[in-house]
């Protein structure tokens, strides 16, 4: 079903001596039951070793067809578009999402397959979950289970700048595990897609490629931010929910950034302990990473040199214009 090779070079050698995991890069040989363009043709994703002897399983899982699928490059917005789908498909459940964390109530479908474990908890935490169940994945169209193309399962996609996803990501990784290289050499490693997940330009394109199909959604995180409630409207709507505007509202300030930061429940300091734990790390509190760290647009202004702008600007418009996907080349 995959070609996978271990990836070797220079930046990965580097990147395991700073106590990062070794890494692959996988391939679909499988036809992929999916409506994109014939043009479009599959590039190696980068995984983490422990991705190895996963993926067919993965690939291979049943899903069901009322689930919905949250589908993003990490940091890109992710948890807090589970959030809101969450608490739109239960009934805006307040009670519950203060009460349930969100690593239970939107299960992180892949996460065995990204961590050194001999557990399959998740697959049998998915089976066991009631429906419409809210999955969370950063899979790119060519791992994620063919399943979900065949039952058409409702996918919303998220995307952000690179630039700050990149830099959210430098401090999540930096934060969360052993990896103690320099921020340049993580933004090099990035940028060669020598990083799980990559290569964040594909992961966009594909889903920008279907996202006309009525069963997807694409939505940006910059879009989230600067009118929240319209997005919300849109959401519902291709959820097929109906709620009053004093309800949008209430959802609005359940979904801020501070309010999410402060609930234990929302703000997925539950993902870090589960980490902290696969690191030996002792989890504190108050000093260990906090998930919810800015939540900005255009944070990466003050951390990012302006040769890696550049040099990522550029990229960008080369590989997303001809698409017609005119983001994330200019000032956020
Ligand atoms: P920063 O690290 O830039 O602050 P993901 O969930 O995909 O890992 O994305 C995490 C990023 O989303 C983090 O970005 C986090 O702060 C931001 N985020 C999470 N919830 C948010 C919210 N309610 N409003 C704004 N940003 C949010």
């Amino acid at each position: 079903m995959f070609r996978i090779e271990d990836i070797q070079n220079p930046i990965v050698d580097n990147f395991q001596r700073n106590g990062g995991s070794g890494l692959i890069s996988i391939l679909p040989l499988d036809n992929i039951p999916v409506d994109i363009p014939n043009s479009w043709k599959y590039k190696p994703t980068c995984m983490p070793v422990e991705y190895k002897s996963r993926a067919e399983a993965f690939a291979n899982f049943k899903v069901r067809k009322d689930d919905i699928w949250i589908v993003t490059y990490p940091k890109c917005g992710t948890t807090w578009t589970q959030e809101m789908t969450w608490m739109l498909m239960n009934d805006l459940n307040f009670d519950e999402a203060k009460s349930v964390d969100i690593t239970q109530r939107s299960i992180y479908f892949e996460l065995e397959g990204m961590i050194p474990t001999d557990e399959w908890k998740h697959f049998d935490l998915l089976n066991e979950q009631k429906s419409p169940r809210v999955i969370k994945s950063h899979l790119p169209i060519s791992l994620l289970p063919r399943d979900i193309w065949r039952k058409k399962c409702k996918i919303i996609y998220v995307a952000r700048d690179f630039k700050d996803a990149i830099i959210s990501f430098y401090h999540h990784f930096t934060g969360m595990t052993p990896y103690k290289g320099s921020i340049e050499e993580f933004i090099e490693g990035i940028l060669t897609d020598n990083m799980i997940y990559c290569s964040y330009w594909n992961h966009v394109l594909e889903f920008w490629l279907i996202r006309e199909q009525p069963n997807i959604l694409f939505l940006t995180f910059e879009d989230m931010k600067k009118d929240l409630k319209t997005i919300l409207e849109v959401t519902s709507k291709f959820l097929k929910k109906e709620y009053t505007e004093k309800q949008i509202c209430s959802l609005v300030e359940h979904l801020s950034f501070d309010n999410m930061k402060k609930h234990s429940t929302c703000n997925n300091q539950g993902l870090v302990k589960a980490l902290y734990a696969v690191s030996n790390y002792e989890y504190n509190e108050k000093t260990s990473f906090q998930f919810m760290r800015k939540g900005q647009v255009g944070g990466y202004k003050k951390e990012m040199s302006s040769s890696f702008i550049d040099r990522i600007n550029l990229k960008t418009k080369e590989l997303f214009e001809p698409y017609g996907l005119n983001l994330y080349y200019g000032d956020s």
